[in-house]
């Protein structure tokens, strides 16, 4: 029998923000979330169940993984193992077009990817609900991934509902997402140790609680293509997450000098009538999304501001496949 298996899989970016867990170990948010797939950056993972192997082993980018990663892969793979006892362990390698740990999220790709090719591995067939519930063990933004274009990710009531599914195709709109590159570097601090603490902060309850509403106007903007309204409730919602991140216990302070010069551009851009607006992940970089007509107005914009490393820019991506 072939015990291997290739997946690929996008990262996506969220227009309504996923922070904090009502279960972390299960990874069950304590909100839902929407986003969009960026099919012009991926990761490509190989995954071989191999009888002769001790433990998982994990290299991505070309490097062999030790420590917190490999642990985190491993952990993932356990997962894989309860559906399928007896496949023993697996040599993983991962290989992604992006740099990781800097706002793209590395992390939904990354699992998205893995459960797809070890879900060929071990032939466990599973379909794109299980698929994205078993993404999001790995990570929850990595359910996101799973199917195609725009994605909604209900908080569901328990392990078993709560999982993406594509509100639209990414055919739908011709949105694009030209990432501000501000730092490359890994960051100090990520997800999983942040949503941990998003409940130390007095403004978590409350964007928890209007969450559903801002998730209703997301998805009408979206199924009605109605990029205002998109702009409006995503930067909104972008701000509060943002806030609960600054005012956690062990505050996270993500925006570099040049991610807040790219914000305020943005809105004064947009004041003058061009279609954009920004929103940012766990890191400096800035996702600036505007329709395809603006793009090149909005790179020339981009340019002139300083601190910007490199502009790298997607529009919608499918779902994440098996190859
Ligand atoms: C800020 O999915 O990266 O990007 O489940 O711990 O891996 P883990 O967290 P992750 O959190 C993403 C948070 C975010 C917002 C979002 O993508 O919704």
């Amino acid at each position: 029998m072939n015990k291997s298996g290739e997946g690929i899989a996008h990262p996506n970016i969220a227009f309504i923000k996923y922070w904090g867990n009502r279960d972390d170990g299960l990874r069950l948010p304590a909100n839902g979330s929407i986003s969009m797939n960026l099919g012009t950056l991926y990761t490509h993972t190989y995954v071989e169940f191999r009888a002769e192997l001790h433990a998982d082993t994990l290299t991505i980018s070309g490097k062999k993984i030790s420590g917190a990663a490999l642990s985190r892969a491993a952990s993932f793979m356990d997962q894989v193992r309860r559906l399928a006892p007896e496949i023993g362990y697996a040599e993983i390698v991962s290989e992604n077009n992006f740099p990781m740990g800097a706002g793209i999220a590395s992390s939904a790709a990354a699992f998205a990817a893995l459960a797809m090719a070890a879900d060929k591995a071990a032939g466990l067939n599973l379909k794109e609900s299980d698929l994205s519930r078993l993404a999001r063990l790995g990570s929850g933004s990595a359910c996101r991934s799973i199917p195609d274009g725009f994605c909604e990710w209900a908080c569901g009531s328990s392990g078993e509902d709560s999982y993406a599914v594509s509100i639209a195709p990414s055919t739908h709109w011709e949105l694009m997402d030209l990432i501000a590159v501000i730092s490359g570097e890994h960051k100090k601090v990520g997800s999983t140790a942040g949503h941990s603490a998003a409940f130390t902060s007095p403004f978590q309850n409350e964007r928890v609680r209007t969450a559903p509403e801002r998730l209703n106007k997301c998805r009408q903007a979206i199924l009605d293509k109605d990029f205002a309204a998109l702009a409006a409730v995503s930067e909104q919602d972008m701000i509060m997450m943002h806030s609960v991140m600054m005012t956690q216990a062990q505050p996270l302070y993500y925006w570099e000098g040049a991610s807040i010069r790219v914000i305020k551009s943005v809105r004064d851009w947009r004041e003058d009538g061009l279609s954009c607006f920004a929103t940012l992940d766990a890191g400096p970089n800035v996702h600036v999304i505007c329709p395809k007509e603006e793009m090149q107005t909005v790179r020339e914009q981009l340019e002139k501001i300083s601190g910007i490393r490199e502009i790298i820019v997607s529009g919608p991506g499918g779902k994440a496949q098996a190859v």
